[in-house]
């Protein structure tokens, strides 16, 4: 099996702060990793400079995407090479409609249409919002299941969604976890699934689960490594 993404060694920092610190992550086709950490610990930069957001200047280290260098490309060509980010704080675009974002990514219009209603409807998100200008106005948890939407008309093949549970409401979580369950099964989606809470391992079977410290990963198991974290803390892992 060919990995699919692969982090090599990456550091990165913001200003003169060193924020990455050396991670390393293998995530194989159809795989769920769960990344787990304190507050401040580097997880959103992580996924941030994956996606190439401006900001974290990346200092050493690789990353491929399917043999791809990630690392050479610019965000748009990230994600036309398969990577989606869903972004812990969703960003506000007034003018541009979330209909009108995806087409724009180059989903034809017959396509959009077929997906895009059903999958709102999978992930309880009113369709209507959909032609309202991206997550302007829309509560945290419509906006989390807006990310949801974009991902499944997108296909891509890893999704990296920060704290993609946070906000949603019980019922919105069980929706999100199983149309990312379903999106592992159909098109063998890879998921890196950064999280706070061991629930969103209830409604998403976790592959590997990472404790994400001080800007690396410390420590990599399975879903007893997320019981251990709720049990003791991050304290247990210094
Ligand atoms: N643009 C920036 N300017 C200054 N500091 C920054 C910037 N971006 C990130 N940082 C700092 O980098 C550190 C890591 O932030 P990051 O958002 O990656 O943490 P996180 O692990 O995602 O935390 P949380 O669990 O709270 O989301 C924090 O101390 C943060 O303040
Ligand atoms: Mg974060």
């Amino acid at each position: 099996m060919t990995d699919l993404l692969e982090i090599q060694g990456l550091h990165a920092r913001v200003g003169t702060k060193e924020i990455l610190r050396g991670v390393d992550l293998v995530v194989g086709p159809g795989e769920i990793h769960a990344v787990m950490g304190p507050n401040g610990s580097g997880k959103s930069t992580l996924a941030h400079v994956l996606a190439g957001r401006p900001g974290p200047e990346v200092t050493a280290g690789r990353a491929f995407l399917n043999g791809t260098d990630l690392l050479a490309l610019p965000p748009h060509e990230r994600a036309r090479a398969g990577l989606f980010l869903g972004l812990q704080h969703p960003i506000e675009v007034p003018g541009v409609t979330t209909l009108a974002a995806l087409e724009h990514a180059g989903v034809p219009l017959a396509q959009l249409a077929a997906t895009v209603q059903a999958s709102a409807e999978e992930v309880g998100l009113r369709v209507d919002l959909l032609d309202r200008p991206l997550n302007v106005g829309l509560s945290g948890g419509e906006a989390k299941r807006n990310e949801i939407v974009q991902l499944q008309v997108l296909r891509p093949k890893v999704a990296v969604l920060d704290e993609i549970d946070s906000g949603l409401d019980v019922d919105a979580l069980e929706d999100v976890g199983a149309t990312l369950t379903r999106a592992v099964a159909t098109w063998n989606l890879s998921v890196v699934a950064i999280t706070h809470f061991r629930r969103l391992l209830d409604v998403l079977p976790a592959t590997s689960v990472h404790v994400f410290v001080d800007g690396r990963i410390v420590e990599s198991g399975d879903k007893s490594l997320a019981v251990r974290l709720e049990r003791d803390g991050y304290m247990s892992f210094l």
